[in-house]
């Protein structure tokens, strides 16, 4: 690490804490995060992690922790976790064998290209955002069950117990989601038809349960994966969805499978990164633009300089055109990968770049826009005592899904249906377009932008990650690797650090308010560049496990949520 460097980053960082704390800090150590010998779990909840160490103690490995922690989301942070939603693993075995599963949801077999347009064509506002319609074929306890089936060690009753312990005795609410819980509180009632369980009236401190999520689980527990979609969970959850109007069936259940992905996997310097293939964009979009990056030399530049910021959000820009364009399904549109990723095409990319000037958005082809994203989603990185690692991101699309609670069953379902491009090649009503390869199909899977990611270095495991925040979950994944790498930040400082994003269209920097100095702002305005603080008062949550050079593993909570490290 650069010493000058690594003095200025701290700086930054330590001002910006000292505004909210008020008070001056002496600049000393790199701040880390929790520091631990073997094992670490880092999740948006503090019991989903402390219950994935649990279950390493017991003798599990990662994938059998990935079921609880994933599971204990579910209870403690309704938010994201989820059974019925969706996701993403990336995993590395000890041996440095790597794969990555997808079990993102499905479009109904009953679904069609036009469903959320009306007779004129026009994109029907809310429709695929809130309500039944919005909701895709569950993939999380398929996907759960498909990991820990191949690579876990444990029984799923002895993994499960402690979740449905917890569901049962309850969680303390924190500050985040007791505002969260007033704030959504009149759309539940909207879309539920009545209260619900989570309302205005909880307040932060107390603490709630969750007996019908415990008596789903222990069903679950007891009857394996087949009990969500062929048994008396999936009646319960048919009969539920239908009679909120869905078009979800039985056969949509029965038919659901996660699926093993080949992972995409890439240089940089000596590291080696491996993220998720299509249907998420994320792993073809890093790729993309770190290659982009490459040739520059952003360690001198400096972390978050006027130069490393240009040459970061152009590659992002051209990148996130691409993605409009070519991504989707990859069972159902032919995605050119070998050229999107050849090195010749993507310099090629970036010779119109120009230190002198930001190059406009219409100037870069593909000329179709990607479809809105929302930025609720949730990640969490686990590594084991016998070295494997992974990388997860779940998802119910926007904060609580469709906002549709099956209180029997006791779980949001998702609004993943958003995710697809209601009317491609024209403006939806966000005023953004989507492309043809993103358009609804039954059984297809939405384009997602979920960015779970290892990387290695000189071979060797040396880092777990990935973030909540839509589209900005690849720009701000690409940051936190970046921080690392080249401006030397520890796993925390790097997770800290403010973040910036830009996705093509709107033309428009994305940066976190408060993070950036004026003067920095300025300049990039003098070049062109239009800059917008206020569209993400966030923007990412990243979770993240970085080894250390002793062999210890740190942790890297975001300090934006509830999130922690928990090890041994
Ligand atoms: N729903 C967010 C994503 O999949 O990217």
């Amino acid at each position: 690490m650069r010493i000058a460097l690594r003095l200025s980053v701290v700086i930054v960082l330590l001002l910006l804490s000292c505004k909210h704390e008020g008070k001056a800090k002496k600049i000393e150590e790199p701040q880390r995060g929790l520091v631990a010998e073997s094992a670490m779990v880092v999740s948006a909840r503090v019991e989903a992690s402390q219950i994935g160490i649990a279950i390493l103690k017991k003798g599990g490995n990662a994938f059998d922790a990935m079921m609880a922690t994933e599971m204990a989301l579910a209870v403690t942070y309704p938010y994201a976790g989820n059974l019925g939603g969706g996701g993403f693993l990336v995993y590395r075995l000890t041996d440095g064998t790597k794969g990555a599963l997808d079990y993102r949801e499905k479009a109904p077999l009953a679904s069609n290209r036009d469903m959320f347009l009306d007779e004129n064509g026009n994109v029907i506002k809310g429709k695929s955002t809130v309500g039944s319609l919005a909701v895709g074929v569950p993939g999380t306890i398929a996907g759960i069950f498909k990991a820990q089936e191949r690579f876990g060690v444990l029984d799923v009753k002895t993994i499960l117990q402690p979740v449905i312990d917890l569901a049962n005795k309850g969680y303390v609410v924190t500050g985040q989601q007791a505002n969260r819980f007033k704030n959504y509180d009149s759309i539940f009632r909207v879309v539920n038809k009545k209260e619900i369980y989570f309302n205005k009236n909880i307040k932060k401190g107390d603490r709630i349960n969750n007996s019908p999520l415990a008596e789903t689980l222990s069903r679950i527990a007891e009857n394996g994966r087949d009990e969500f979609y062929k048994g008396e969970t999936a009646n319960k959850l048919v009969e539920f969805l239908q009679s909120h109007g869905s078009i979800i069936t039985l056969e949509d259940l029965s038919k659901y499978e996660a699926k093993w992905r080949d992972p995409i996997t890439f240089q940089y310097d000596n590291l080696t990164i491996t993220s998720m293939s299509p249907p998420s964009s994320g792993g073809i979009c890093l790729n993309q633009i770190m290659t982009m990056v490459e040739p520059f030399d952003l360690g001198d530049f400096g972390h978050n300089s006027l130069k490393s910021i240009q040459v970061m959000v152009e590659a992002e820009k051209r990148a996130y055109a691409d993605r409009s364009f070519y991504l989707g399904d990859p069972d159902f549109v032919e995605i050119p990968s070998e050229t999107l990723l050849s090195e010749v095409y993507l310099e090629n990319r970036m010779k119109d770049f120009s230190f002198n000037r930001s190059t406009p958005a219409d100037s870069i082809s593909h000329g179709e826009i990607m479809g809105y994203e929302s930025e609720e989603t949730t990640h969490y990185s686990i590594v084991d005592q016998f070295g494997n690692a992974i990388a997860v991101t779940t998802t119910l699309n926007g904060g609580y899904g469709s906002k549709l609670y099956a209180d029997k069953l006791g779980f949001f379902l998702n609004n993943e249906m958003d995710d697809f491009s209601s009317k491609p090649g024209e403006p939806n009503y966000y005023g953004l377009i989507g492309a043809e390869a993103n358009s609804i199909a039954p059984e297809k899977r939405m384009l997602s932008s979920m960015t779970p990611t290892i990387v290695e270095k000189d071979g060797e495991f040396y880092m777990s990650l990935g973030t909540p925040g839509g589209s900005t979950i690849i720009t701000s994944v690409f940051q936190t690797i970046l921080n690392v790498h080249e401006f030397g930040l520890t796993m925390q400082e790097a997770v800290n650090a403010p973040r910036f994003h830009n996705q093509w269209l709107p033309d428009e920097i994305r940066m976190e308010p408060n993070g950036f100095a004026e003067k920095l702002i300025n300049q990039l305005e003098s070049l062109g560049y239009k800059i917008n603080q206020t569209r993400s008062p966030v923007i990412g949550k990243v979770d993240g496990i970085l080894i250390l050079e002793d062999g210890r593993l740190e942790g890297g909570a975001d300090r934006r949520g509830d999130d922690t490290a928990v090890g041994f």
